[in-house]
Protein backbone atom coordinates (compact mmCIF):
# COMPACT_ATOMS: atom_id res chain seq x y z
CA UNK A 1 0.00 0.00 0.00
CA UNK A 2 1.56 3.36 -0.94
CA UNK A 3 2.34 5.82 1.96
CA UNK A 4 -0.10 8.95 2.93
CA UNK A 5 1.17 11.87 1.56
CA UNK A 6 0.26 14.64 4.25
CA UNK A 7 1.66 18.31 4.00
CA UNK A 8 1.07 21.16 6.64
CA UNK A 9 1.15 24.68 5.12
CA UNK A 10 1.34 26.60 8.43
CA UNK A 11 0.74 30.15 9.57
CA UNK A 12 0.13 31.87 6.18
CA UNK A 13 -3.37 33.78 5.09
CA UNK A 14 -5.60 31.56 3.51
CA UNK A 15 -7.04 33.86 0.84
CA UNK A 16 -10.31 32.94 -1.37
CA UNK A 17 -12.25 35.01 -3.41
CA UNK A 18 -14.77 35.64 -0.37
CA UNK A 19 -12.49 35.85 2.72
CA UNK A 20 -9.21 35.69 3.81
CA UNK A 21 -8.05 34.21 7.39
CA UNK A 22 -4.60 33.24 9.28
CA UNK A 23 -4.91 29.36 8.82
CA UNK A 24 -3.11 26.09 8.59
CA UNK A 25 -3.65 24.32 5.54
CA UNK A 26 -3.74 19.97 6.03
CA UNK A 27 -3.59 18.31 2.54
CA UNK A 28 -3.77 14.41 2.47
CA UNK A 29 -3.31 12.40 -0.88
CA UNK A 30 -3.88 15.95 -2.79
CA UNK A 31 -6.89 16.99 -0.75
CA UNK A 32 -7.59 19.63 1.50
CA UNK A 33 -8.14 18.13 4.73
CA UNK A 34 -8.21 20.56 7.17
CA UNK A 35 -8.22 24.43 7.17
CA UNK A 36 -7.58 26.71 10.39
CA UNK A 37 -5.88 26.62 13.80
CA UNK A 38 -4.21 23.75 15.17
CA UNK A 39 -5.57 21.28 12.06
CA UNK A 40 -3.34 18.86 14.17
CA UNK A 41 -3.44 18.29 17.76
CA UNK A 42 -0.37 19.44 19.78
CA UNK A 43 2.94 17.03 19.14
CA UNK A 44 1.82 15.36 16.77
CA UNK A 45 3.87 15.02 14.08
CA UNK A 46 2.35 12.13 11.52
CA UNK A 47 5.35 9.91 10.04
CA UNK A 48 6.33 11.65 6.77
CA UNK A 49 4.75 14.86 7.41
CA UNK A 50 6.13 17.91 5.31
CA UNK A 51 5.93 21.24 6.99
CA UNK A 52 5.81 24.37 4.75
CA UNK A 53 6.22 27.30 6.77
CA UNK A 54 4.38 30.33 5.18
CA UNK A 55 4.60 32.97 7.75
CA UNK A 56 3.93 36.05 5.97
CA UNK A 57 2.80 34.93 2.94
CA UNK A 58 -0.46 34.36 1.50
CA UNK A 59 -1.68 30.99 0.72
CA UNK A 60 -3.90 30.93 -2.57
CA UNK A 61 -5.84 28.58 -4.77
CA UNK A 62 -3.66 27.84 -7.83
CA UNK A 63 -4.08 30.29 -10.61
CA UNK A 64 -6.26 28.89 -13.54
CA UNK A 65 -5.25 30.07 -16.92
CA UNK A 66 -8.41 30.00 -19.07
CA UNK A 67 -6.79 30.73 -22.21
CA UNK A 68 -3.14 28.01 -24.10
CA UNK A 69 -2.41 27.16 -26.95
CA UNK A 70 0.04 24.39 -26.28
CA UNK A 71 2.34 22.94 -29.86
CA UNK A 72 -0.27 24.78 -31.60
CA UNK A 73 0.30 23.70 -35.44
CA UNK A 74 -0.78 27.82 -36.69
CA UNK A 75 0.29 29.68 -39.43
CA UNK A 76 2.38 27.57 -40.88
CA UNK A 77 4.19 26.72 -37.69
CA UNK A 78 3.77 25.26 -34.27
CA UNK A 79 3.85 26.97 -31.25
CA UNK A 80 6.94 26.36 -29.46
CA UNK A 81 5.65 25.99 -25.68
CA UNK A 82 4.49 22.59 -25.78
CA UNK A 83 2.46 20.89 -22.96
CA UNK A 84 5.78 19.76 -20.90
CA UNK A 85 7.49 23.06 -21.07
CA UNK A 86 4.49 25.45 -21.03
CA UNK A 87 3.03 23.40 -18.15
CA UNK A 88 6.16 24.02 -16.14
CA UNK A 89 6.32 27.32 -16.71
CA UNK A 90 2.52 27.34 -15.63
CA UNK A 91 3.81 25.82 -11.95
CA UNK A 92 6.88 28.67 -12.14
CA UNK A 93 3.90 31.14 -12.10
CA UNK A 94 1.41 29.73 -10.04
CA UNK A 95 -0.99 28.82 -12.22
CA UNK A 96 -1.91 24.88 -11.52
CA UNK A 97 -4.23 24.49 -14.44
CA UNK A 98 -4.49 25.35 -17.57
CA UNK A 99 -7.42 25.02 -19.93
CA UNK A 100 -6.39 24.51 -23.78
CA UNK A 101 -8.34 24.01 -27.35
CA UNK A 102 -8.61 21.54 -29.40
CA UNK A 103 -9.22 22.78 -32.88
CA UNK A 104 -9.80 20.78 -35.65
CA UNK A 105 -9.58 21.86 -39.54
CA UNK A 106 -12.73 23.05 -41.38
CA UNK A 107 -14.62 19.93 -42.63
CA UNK A 108 -13.05 17.47 -39.59
CA UNK A 109 -13.85 15.80 -36.89
CA UNK A 110 -14.06 17.93 -33.35
CA UNK A 111 -13.70 14.22 -31.67
CA UNK A 112 -10.76 13.23 -33.49
CA UNK A 113 -9.04 16.70 -32.43
CA UNK A 114 -9.91 15.95 -28.82
CA UNK A 115 -8.40 12.56 -29.24
CA UNK A 116 -5.50 14.30 -30.97
CA UNK A 117 -4.73 17.21 -28.26
CA UNK A 118 -5.11 14.55 -25.39
CA UNK A 119 -2.52 12.18 -26.75
CA UNK A 120 -0.47 15.54 -27.19
CA UNK A 121 -1.05 16.59 -24.19
CA UNK A 122 -1.51 13.62 -21.33
CA UNK A 123 2.22 12.44 -21.52
CA UNK A 124 3.41 15.85 -21.03
CA UNK A 125 1.66 17.77 -18.43
CA UNK A 126 3.21 18.76 -15.30
CA UNK A 127 -0.06 20.51 -13.78
CA UNK A 128 -4.17 19.62 -14.44
CA UNK A 129 -5.41 20.81 -17.58
CA UNK A 130 -8.50 20.94 -19.46
CA UNK A 131 -9.89 21.51 -23.25
CA UNK A 132 -12.15 23.95 -24.78
CA UNK A 133 -13.10 22.79 -28.31
CA UNK A 134 -13.35 24.69 -31.01
CA UNK A 135 -16.44 24.69 -33.78
CA UNK A 136 -14.78 25.57 -37.29
CA UNK A 137 -17.36 24.40 -39.62
CA UNK A 138 -20.98 23.58 -39.07
CA UNK A 139 -22.62 20.20 -40.04
CA UNK A 140 -25.12 17.56 -38.32
CA UNK A 141 -22.01 15.39 -37.66
CA UNK A 142 -20.77 18.96 -35.75
CA UNK A 143 -23.68 19.04 -33.62
CA UNK A 144 -24.04 15.34 -32.65
CA UNK A 145 -20.00 15.37 -31.71
CA UNK A 146 -20.89 18.52 -29.78
CA UNK A 147 -23.47 16.56 -27.79
CA UNK A 148 -20.62 13.19 -27.67
CA UNK A 149 -17.94 15.60 -26.10
CA UNK A 150 -20.15 17.43 -23.51
CA UNK A 151 -22.05 14.37 -22.64
CA UNK A 152 -18.93 11.54 -22.80
CA UNK A 153 -15.61 13.44 -23.06
CA UNK A 154 -15.84 16.57 -20.41
CA UNK A 155 -15.84 19.21 -22.54
CA UNK A 156 -18.50 22.16 -22.01
CA UNK A 157 -16.97 25.05 -23.59
CA UNK A 158 -16.95 25.54 -27.48
CA UNK A 159 -14.76 28.38 -29.33
CA UNK A 160 -16.13 29.80 -32.57
CA UNK A 161 -13.86 32.07 -34.86
CA UNK A 162 -15.29 34.84 -36.06
CA UNK A 163 -12.01 35.62 -37.86
CA UNK A 164 -9.12 33.73 -39.77
CA UNK A 165 -11.49 33.60 -43.00
CA UNK A 166 -11.09 30.90 -44.98
CA UNK A 167 -8.97 28.91 -42.19
CA UNK A 168 -11.30 28.76 -38.69
CA UNK A 169 -13.87 31.30 -39.55
CA UNK A 170 -17.92 30.18 -39.13
CA UNK A 171 -20.44 32.38 -40.79
CA UNK A 172 -23.62 33.52 -39.49
CA UNK A 173 -25.73 31.31 -41.44
CA UNK A 174 -24.56 28.21 -39.88
CA UNK A 175 -25.62 28.83 -36.79
CA UNK A 176 -26.49 31.73 -34.61
CA UNK A 177 -23.34 32.42 -32.22
CA UNK A 178 -21.36 29.74 -34.38
CA UNK A 179 -19.12 32.43 -35.60
CA UNK A 180 -15.40 32.93 -35.32
CA UNK A 181 -13.36 34.83 -32.37
CA UNK A 182 -14.73 38.31 -31.77
CA UNK A 183 -13.11 40.14 -34.64
CA UNK A 184 -14.91 40.75 -37.65
CA UNK A 185 -12.75 38.68 -40.25
CA UNK A 186 -14.10 39.82 -43.77
CA UNK A 187 -13.25 43.36 -42.02
CA UNK A 188 -9.94 41.68 -41.10
CA UNK A 189 -9.44 40.22 -44.51
CA UNK A 190 -10.26 43.65 -46.25
CA UNK A 191 -7.64 46.25 -44.34
CA UNK A 192 -4.95 43.65 -44.26
CA UNK A 193 -5.35 43.48 -48.52
CA UNK A 194 -5.59 47.99 -47.43
CA UNK A 195 -2.43 48.16 -45.90
CA UNK A 196 -0.63 46.02 -48.39
CA UNK A 197 -1.71 47.90 -51.27
CA UNK A 198 -0.30 50.95 -49.30
CA UNK A 199 3.07 49.45 -48.87
CA UNK A 200 2.39 48.89 -45.08
CA UNK A 201 4.06 45.58 -44.75
CA UNK A 202 5.62 45.41 -41.49
CA UNK A 203 4.12 44.84 -37.87
CA UNK A 204 2.66 47.76 -37.09
CA UNK A 205 0.28 47.15 -40.36
CA UNK A 206 -1.20 44.02 -38.41
CA UNK A 207 -2.97 46.34 -36.03
CA UNK A 208 -3.70 49.08 -38.38
CA UNK A 209 -6.08 47.07 -40.41
CA UNK A 210 -7.66 45.56 -37.80
CA UNK A 211 -8.62 48.70 -35.05
CA UNK A 212 -10.60 48.13 -32.45
CA UNK A 213 -14.13 48.70 -34.07
CA UNK A 214 -13.54 45.83 -35.95
CA UNK A 215 -13.02 43.87 -32.26
CA UNK A 216 -15.91 45.89 -30.84
CA UNK A 217 -18.67 45.30 -33.55
CA UNK A 218 -17.52 41.51 -33.62
CA UNK A 219 -18.20 41.45 -29.87
CA UNK A 220 -21.60 43.30 -30.18
CA UNK A 221 -22.91 40.77 -32.91
CA UNK A 222 -21.79 37.51 -30.64
CA UNK A 223 -23.35 39.52 -27.94
CA UNK A 224 -26.86 40.31 -29.76
CA UNK A 225 -27.03 36.49 -30.78
CA UNK A 226 -26.27 34.69 -27.62
CA UNK A 227 -29.08 37.05 -26.14
CA UNK A 228 -31.59 36.51 -28.74
CA UNK A 229 -31.27 32.96 -28.04
CA UNK A 230 -31.03 32.81 -24.38
CA UNK A 231 -27.21 31.22 -24.66
CA UNK A 232 -24.26 32.19 -22.07
CA UNK A 233 -21.33 34.01 -23.99
CA UNK A 234 -17.95 33.96 -23.12
CA UNK A 235 -16.18 36.30 -25.03
CA UNK A 236 -12.18 35.32 -25.11
CA UNK A 237 -9.14 38.03 -25.13
CA UNK A 238 -10.94 41.12 -25.00
CA UNK A 239 -8.29 43.45 -25.84
CA UNK A 240 -9.48 47.05 -26.72
CA UNK A 241 -11.55 49.44 -24.31
CA UNK A 242 -14.31 49.83 -27.50
CA UNK A 243 -15.12 45.58 -26.73
CA UNK A 244 -14.80 45.96 -22.99
CA UNK A 245 -17.23 48.52 -23.43
CA UNK A 246 -19.76 46.06 -25.10
CA UNK A 247 -19.14 43.52 -22.48
CA UNK A 248 -19.48 45.75 -19.54
CA UNK A 249 -22.86 47.54 -20.91
CA UNK A 250 -24.26 43.82 -21.89
CA UNK A 251 -23.65 42.67 -18.37
CA UNK A 252 -25.33 45.93 -16.98
CA UNK A 253 -28.12 44.99 -19.45
CA UNK A 254 -28.74 41.69 -17.46
CA UNK A 255 -26.90 39.58 -20.32
CA UNK A 256 -25.17 36.21 -19.18
CA UNK A 257 -22.46 37.58 -20.57
CA UNK A 258 -18.58 36.73 -19.30
CA UNK A 259 -15.11 38.71 -20.88
CA UNK A 260 -11.56 37.47 -20.33
CA UNK A 261 -8.82 39.96 -20.69
CA UNK A 262 -5.55 38.24 -21.05
CA UNK A 263 -2.13 38.93 -19.19
CA UNK A 264 -0.60 40.54 -21.99
CA UNK A 265 -3.59 43.47 -22.89
CA UNK A 266 -3.17 43.35 -19.09
CA UNK A 267 0.17 44.19 -19.07
CA UNK A 268 1.61 45.65 -21.91
CA UNK A 269 0.38 47.55 -25.27
CA UNK A 270 0.38 48.03 -28.77
CA UNK A 271 2.88 50.57 -29.10
CA UNK A 272 5.47 48.04 -29.43
CA UNK A 273 4.13 47.32 -33.50
CA UNK A 274 5.95 50.50 -34.37
CA UNK A 275 9.62 49.31 -32.43
CA UNK A 276 12.70 50.13 -34.95
CA UNK A 277 13.47 46.64 -34.08
CA UNK A 278 11.42 44.39 -36.32
CA UNK A 279 10.93 41.17 -34.53
CA UNK A 280 10.72 43.16 -31.52
CA UNK A 281 7.81 44.73 -32.86
CA UNK A 282 6.33 41.08 -34.82
CA UNK A 283 7.17 39.01 -30.95
CA UNK A 284 4.28 41.63 -30.03
CA UNK A 285 1.76 40.27 -32.90
CA UNK A 286 -1.39 38.40 -31.84
CA UNK A 287 -5.39 38.64 -32.55
CA UNK A 288 -7.23 40.49 -31.60
CA UNK A 289 -4.09 42.75 -31.52
CA UNK A 290 -2.68 44.55 -28.58
CA UNK A 291 -4.01 48.50 -28.86
CA UNK A 292 -1.68 51.23 -29.19
CA UNK A 293 -3.54 53.41 -26.63
CA UNK A 294 -1.64 53.02 -23.96
CA UNK A 295 -4.02 53.64 -21.24
CA UNK A 296 -5.81 50.74 -22.61
CA UNK A 297 -3.95 47.84 -19.90
CA UNK A 298 -5.78 50.43 -17.26
CA UNK A 299 -9.29 50.51 -18.40
CA UNK A 300 -8.88 46.88 -18.64
CA UNK A 301 -7.55 46.16 -15.38
CA UNK A 302 -10.41 48.65 -13.86
CA UNK A 303 -13.30 46.60 -15.59
CA UNK A 304 -11.61 43.03 -14.02
CA UNK A 305 -11.76 44.81 -11.12
CA UNK A 306 -14.95 46.11 -10.77
CA UNK A 307 -16.76 42.53 -12.48
CA UNK A 308 -17.08 44.04 -15.84
CA UNK A 309 -14.52 41.60 -16.63
CA UNK A 310 -14.37 38.01 -15.32
CA UNK A 311 -11.34 36.22 -15.92
CA UNK A 312 -8.52 36.36 -17.22
CA UNK A 313 -6.21 33.79 -19.64
CA UNK A 314 -3.09 34.33 -21.22
CA UNK A 315 -3.48 33.41 -24.63
CA UNK A 316 -0.10 31.73 -24.72
CA UNK A 317 1.06 30.85 -27.74
CA UNK A 318 4.37 31.73 -28.69
CA UNK A 319 6.65 31.61 -31.33
CA UNK A 320 10.28 31.90 -31.51
CA UNK A 321 11.93 34.92 -33.61
CA UNK A 322 12.79 32.31 -36.74
CA UNK A 323 9.43 31.80 -36.64
CA UNK A 324 8.04 35.02 -36.83
CA UNK A 325 10.75 35.92 -39.52
CA UNK A 326 8.14 34.13 -41.94
CA UNK A 327 5.90 37.10 -42.18
CA UNK A 328 9.46 39.79 -42.25
CA UNK A 329 7.89 41.02 -45.90
CA UNK A 330 4.09 41.04 -45.17
CA UNK A 331 2.88 41.28 -41.52
CA UNK A 332 -0.31 38.62 -42.29
CA UNK A 333 2.15 36.15 -42.58
CA UNK A 334 3.90 36.65 -38.72
CA UNK A 335 2.11 33.87 -36.61
CA UNK A 336 -0.08 35.27 -34.06
CA UNK A 337 0.75 34.74 -30.27
CA UNK A 338 2.43 35.89 -27.65
CA UNK A 339 3.83 34.81 -24.26
CA UNK A 340 1.94 34.94 -20.66
CA UNK A 341 1.50 31.60 -18.97
CA UNK A 342 4.24 31.66 -16.83
CA UNK A 343 3.66 35.48 -16.20
CA UNK A 344 -0.25 36.09 -15.79
CA UNK A 345 -0.58 36.23 -11.94
CA UNK A 346 2.70 38.24 -11.39
CA UNK A 347 1.00 41.37 -13.98
CA UNK A 348 -2.07 41.00 -12.64
CA UNK A 349 -0.89 41.75 -8.86
CA UNK A 350 1.44 43.80 -9.91
CA UNK A 351 -0.96 45.46 -12.07
CA UNK A 352 -4.34 45.56 -9.86
CA UNK A 353 -2.97 44.42 -5.96
CA UNK A 354 -0.23 46.32 -6.34
CA UNK A 355 -1.63 49.38 -7.55
CA UNK A 356 -4.55 49.42 -5.50
CA UNK A 357 -7.18 48.46 -8.00
CA UNK A 358 -8.35 45.02 -6.52
CA UNK A 359 -7.54 43.44 -3.39
CA UNK A 360 -5.99 39.92 -2.48
CA UNK A 361 -9.49 38.50 -2.75
CA UNK A 362 -10.31 39.87 -6.10
CA UNK A 363 -6.85 38.87 -7.77
CA UNK A 364 -8.12 35.27 -6.67
CA UNK A 365 -11.63 35.68 -8.33
CA UNK A 366 -10.13 36.80 -11.52
CA UNK A 367 -7.42 34.64 -11.52
CA UNK A 368 -8.64 31.33 -10.53
CA UNK A 369 -12.60 31.42 -9.17
CA UNK A 370 -14.39 32.81 -11.47
CA UNK A 371 -13.06 29.74 -13.90
CA UNK A 372 -13.74 27.69 -12.13
CA UNK A 373 -17.70 28.45 -11.26
CA UNK A 374 -18.17 29.36 -14.72
CA UNK A 375 -16.18 26.01 -16.69
CA UNK A 376 -18.06 23.75 -13.46
CA UNK A 377 -14.77 23.09 -11.64
CA UNK A 378 -15.58 24.89 -8.28
CA UNK A 379 -15.57 23.71 -5.47
CA UNK A 380 -13.06 21.53 -6.71
CA UNK A 381 -10.47 24.05 -8.00
CA UNK A 382 -10.99 27.27 -7.27
CA UNK A 383 -11.25 27.25 -3.42
CA UNK A 384 -8.77 26.29 -0.68
CA UNK A 385 -11.77 24.36 1.64
CA UNK A 386 -12.32 20.50 2.89
CA UNK A 387 -12.55 18.33 0.11
CA UNK A 388 -11.08 21.02 -3.01
CA UNK A 389 -8.04 19.57 -4.55
CA UNK A 390 -4.88 20.39 -3.67
CA UNK A 391 -4.04 23.27 -6.09
CA UNK A 392 -2.17 25.65 -3.90
CA UNK A 393 0.10 28.49 -4.08
CA UNK A 394 2.35 30.31 -0.92
CA UNK A 395 2.78 33.42 -2.54
CA UNK A 396 5.19 36.40 -1.18
CA UNK A 397 3.54 40.02 -1.90
CA UNK A 398 6.31 41.90 -0.74
CA UNK A 399 8.60 40.49 -3.42
CA UNK A 400 9.53 41.20 -6.71
CA UNK A 401 11.19 39.56 -9.67
CA UNK A 402 12.38 41.24 -12.63
CA UNK A 403 10.79 39.58 -15.98
CA UNK A 404 13.52 38.11 -18.41
CA UNK A 405 13.47 36.00 -21.71
CA UNK A 406 16.81 35.17 -20.07
CA UNK A 407 15.14 33.71 -16.49
CA UNK A 408 11.89 32.40 -17.58
CA UNK A 409 10.95 29.21 -18.16
CA UNK A 410 9.12 28.74 -21.10
CA UNK A 411 10.67 27.86 -24.29
CA UNK A 412 9.99 30.62 -26.65
CA UNK A 413 13.18 33.17 -26.74
CA UNK A 414 11.48 36.48 -26.05
CA UNK A 415 9.29 38.11 -23.36
CA UNK A 416 6.98 41.03 -24.32
CA UNK A 417 7.16 41.71 -20.40
CA UNK A 418 11.04 41.90 -20.37
CA UNK A 419 12.47 43.73 -17.56
CA UNK A 420 9.07 44.69 -15.77
CA UNK A 421 9.43 44.22 -12.26
CA UNK A 422 6.38 42.83 -10.52
CA UNK A 423 6.11 42.48 -7.16
CA UNK A 424 3.82 38.94 -6.08
CA UNK A 425 6.16 36.08 -6.42
CA UNK A 426 5.29 32.50 -5.97
CA UNK A 427 7.71 30.85 -3.59
CA UNK A 428 5.83 27.57 -3.59
CA UNK A 429 3.56 25.53 -6.05
CA UNK A 430 1.64 22.87 -5.06
CA UNK A 431 -0.19 20.66 -7.49
CA UNK A 432 -2.29 17.73 -6.86
CA UNK A 433 -1.20 17.96 -3.35
CA UNK A 434 2.97 17.87 -4.24
CA UNK A 435 5.26 20.47 -3.94
CA UNK A 436 5.73 20.97 -7.99
CA UNK A 437 8.03 23.65 -7.66
CA UNK A 438 10.08 25.92 -4.93
CA UNK A 439 12.23 28.59 -4.98
CA UNK A 440 13.41 27.83 -8.66
CA UNK A 441 13.77 24.07 -8.41
CA UNK A 442 10.82 22.01 -10.13
CA UNK A 443 10.06 18.83 -8.83
CA UNK A 444 7.34 17.55 -11.61
CA UNK A 445 7.78 14.91 -14.26
CA UNK A 446 5.59 14.52 -17.31
CA UNK A 447 2.39 13.53 -17.06
CA UNK A 448 1.65 14.37 -13.40
CA UNK A 449 -0.96 16.56 -13.84
CA UNK A 450 -4.01 14.87 -15.38
CA UNK A 451 -7.38 15.67 -17.93
CA UNK A 452 -10.35 17.30 -15.64
CA UNK A 453 -13.15 16.81 -17.41
CA UNK A 454 -15.82 19.29 -16.59
CA UNK A 455 -19.50 18.65 -16.71
CA UNK A 456 -22.42 20.65 -18.54
CA UNK A 457 -24.84 22.61 -16.85
CA UNK A 458 -22.75 25.08 -14.60
CA UNK A 459 -25.13 26.33 -11.89
CA UNK A 460 -23.08 29.78 -11.79
CA UNK A 461 -23.77 30.44 -15.65
CA UNK A 462 -26.95 27.76 -16.10
CA UNK A 463 -29.22 28.97 -13.30
CA UNK A 464 -29.97 32.18 -14.94
CA UNK A 465 -30.46 30.55 -18.22
CA UNK A 466 -32.59 28.17 -17.28
CA UNK A 467 -35.14 29.70 -15.50
CA UNK A 468 -35.16 32.39 -18.69
CA UNK A 469 -36.18 29.47 -20.69
CA UNK A 470 -38.94 28.71 -18.43
CA UNK A 471 -40.31 31.97 -18.01
CA UNK A 472 -39.78 33.87 -21.70
CA UNK A 473 -40.68 31.69 -24.96
CA UNK A 474 -37.77 31.71 -26.57
CA UNK A 475 -36.32 31.73 -30.07
CA UNK A 476 -36.38 27.86 -30.12
CA UNK A 477 -36.07 27.72 -34.04
CA UNK A 478 -32.51 28.80 -34.20
CA UNK A 479 -29.57 26.37 -34.59
CA UNK A 480 -28.09 28.02 -32.12
CA UNK A 481 -29.79 26.54 -29.54
CA UNK A 482 -28.72 23.53 -30.24
CA UNK A 483 -25.35 24.39 -27.95
CA UNK A 484 -28.50 24.51 -25.46
CA UNK A 485 -29.84 21.38 -25.70
CA UNK A 486 -26.87 19.78 -25.92
CA UNK A 487 -26.09 21.05 -22.44
CA UNK A 488 -22.75 22.84 -23.39
CA UNK A 489 -21.53 24.65 -20.51
CA UNK A 490 -20.65 28.09 -22.11
CA UNK A 491 -19.91 29.40 -25.96
CA UNK A 492 -16.89 31.02 -25.81
CA UNK A 493 -15.62 33.27 -28.74
O1 LIG B 1 -2.92 35.50 -31.70
C1 LIG B 1 -3.51 34.61 -31.13
N1 LIG B 1 -4.49 34.93 -30.31
N2 LIG B 1 -3.16 33.33 -31.35
C2 LIG B 1 -3.86 32.19 -30.92
C3 LIG B 1 -5.11 31.92 -31.68
C4 LIG B 1 -6.29 32.69 -31.17
O2 LIG B 1 -6.96 33.36 -31.93
O3 LIG B 1 -6.60 32.63 -29.96
ZN1 LIG C 1 -8.76 33.71 -30.69
ZN1 LIG D 1 8.95 47.82 -27.41
ZN1 LIG E 1 -6.27 31.96 -28.31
Amino acid sequence: MAARSLLLIRGGCVVNDDSSQEADVLVEDGVVQAVGRHVLPPGDAPAGLRVLDAAGKLVLPGGIDTHTHMQFPFMGSRSVDDFHLGTKAALAGGTTMIMDFAIPHKGHSLIEAFDTWRSWADPKVCCDYSLHVAVTWWSDQVKEEMKILTQDKGVNSFKMFMAYKDVYMVRDEIGAIAQVHAENGDLVAEGAKKMLALGITGPEGHELSRPEAVEAEATLRAVTIASAVNCPLYVVHVMSKSAAKVVADARRDGKVVYGEPIAAGLGTDGTHHWDKEWLHAAHHVMGPPLRPDPSTPDFLMNLLANDDLTTTGSDNCTFNSCQKALGKDDFTKIPNGVNGVEDRMSIIWEKGVHSGKMDENRFVAVTSTNAAKIFNLYPRKGRIAVGSDADIVIWDPKATRTISAKTHHQAVNFNIFEGMVCHGVPVVTISRGKVAYEAGVFSVSAGDGKFIPRKPFAEYVYKRIKQRDQVSLGLQGLDCHVLLDVGAGIITY
